[in-house]
């Protein structure tokens, strides 16, 4: 394994690697700086008293403890401008590390507050049309079902959104489903992303985070998912492992949001170095990085001090996100060729 000079070494390769992220709750992105600033802006009141008081309560003991803050956070935002706003702001960190980005967005935690669906996606597709033209930082949108309510409601989020498709075309292309995973299994929503599949969304789903490993295989088998977003308790069953292996499914990894959700103990007993040596199309992740502590390059950093990823399997890491990404193939291409190019002028021998 090669190993880097120092820890700026480290982060500068990693900045350029070309890459993509493929699992990122926008809602996660609220910085308690901005969520003190919108509720200033419109008059929410927040159970704390300051930011730091609010940085102090992310002390998580499991995925639920996340979860009650997160939509706490989320309830700061009613304005089109608020979801601009949001969005611009995790674009504009991110460009300098992304060169594609798919974008999970759950409208039921609006919607369910009397925010309109339209509402949403115009705040969230101006900031990312702004950020293709302003920084060349392409994505999609990726419409999140919430597993703690009926599948009757995500059928009736599902039809509120479906009369923007057209106008939001050029974004939003897939499905996901997120929150609570105990208890809420894949079978729930069998229906909901059969009538997905129909209308032609690619498809992901939240499995195997802290659920068992029988969800992700249910997220294939019911749901038809093409990619499941965490994926690691998958690794308890070698049957599983082996078909995720041989059908090439890929997983979207957040190492920084293991660790703060209890996932992992500790990030150097992660399986993120294990599956990507076993074969597993394995991809790294932010999740929610105003609350995990880390951007998209800063979990690529702190798994590779805490695995030993060298440049050779951070550049295998990032040609899976490129793989595993929604883009079209002539557009895959391009992005693989920028990172072989890059890994041909940073290796350890120059
Ligand atoms: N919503 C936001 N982050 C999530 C996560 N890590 N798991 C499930 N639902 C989420
Ligand atoms: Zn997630």
């Amino acid at each position: 394994m090669d190993s880097f000079s120092s820890d700026q070494a480290l982060r500068d390769f990693v900045t350029g690697l070309p890459k993509a992220e493929l699992h990122l709750h926008i809602e996660g992105t609220l910085e308690p700086e901005m969520i003190f600033e919108l509720a200033r802006r419109n008059g929410v009141k927040l159970a704390y008293a300051s930011e730091q008081a609010l940085r102090d309560a992310y002390a998580f003991t499991d995925l639920q403890s996340f979860l009650d803050l997160y939509y706490a956070g989320a309830s700061v935002l009613l304005t089109e401008r608020d979801f601009h706003d949001m969005a611009l702001a995790y674009l504009e960190r991110v460009h300098a590390d992304a060169r594609h980005v798919e974008i999970m967005f759950d409208p039921q935690t609006h919607t369910d507050r009397g925010v309109a669906i339209e509402t949403v996606f115009a705040g969230l597709a101006s900031a990312m049309r702004q950020a293709r033209e302003q920084w060349g930082l392409g994505g999609y949108l990726i419409l999140s079902f919430l597993r703690h309510l009926s599948e009757a409601d995500a059928f009736a989020v599902l039809e509120q959104a479906l009369p923007l498709r057209d106008q939001y075309a050029d974004l939003w292309v897939a499905i996901g489903l997120d929150s609570s995973e105990r208890g809420n299994p894949p079978e729930k929503f069998a229906r909901v992303y059969a009538r997905c599949r129909e209308l032609g969304f690619r498809l992901v789903a939240h499995a195997g985070e802290e659920g068992p490993p029988a969800y992700v295989r249910d997220a294939l088998d019911l749901l038809r998912v093409e990619r499941i977003d965490h994926g690691v308790r998958s690794e308890e069953d070698p049957r599983l492992l082996r078909r995720l292996i041989e059908q090439r499914t890929p997983l979207t990894v957040c190492p920084l949001s293991n660790l703060k959700l209890r996932v992992v103990d500790e990030l150097e007993q992660h399986n993120l170095a294990r599956l990507l040596r076993q074969g597993l199309c394995v991809t790294v992740n932010s999740d929610d990085p105003a609350y995990f502590g880390g951007y998209l390059a800063d979990n690529y950093v702190e798994a590779a001090r805490s695995l030993s990823l060298g440049r050779r399997e951070l550049g295998a890491l990032a040609r899976n996100s490129i793989e595993a990404s929604f883009l079209p193939d002539g557009k895959k291409k391009p992005l693989q060729e920028e990172l072989d190019r890059y890994l041909a002028a940073n290796s350890p021998s120059r």
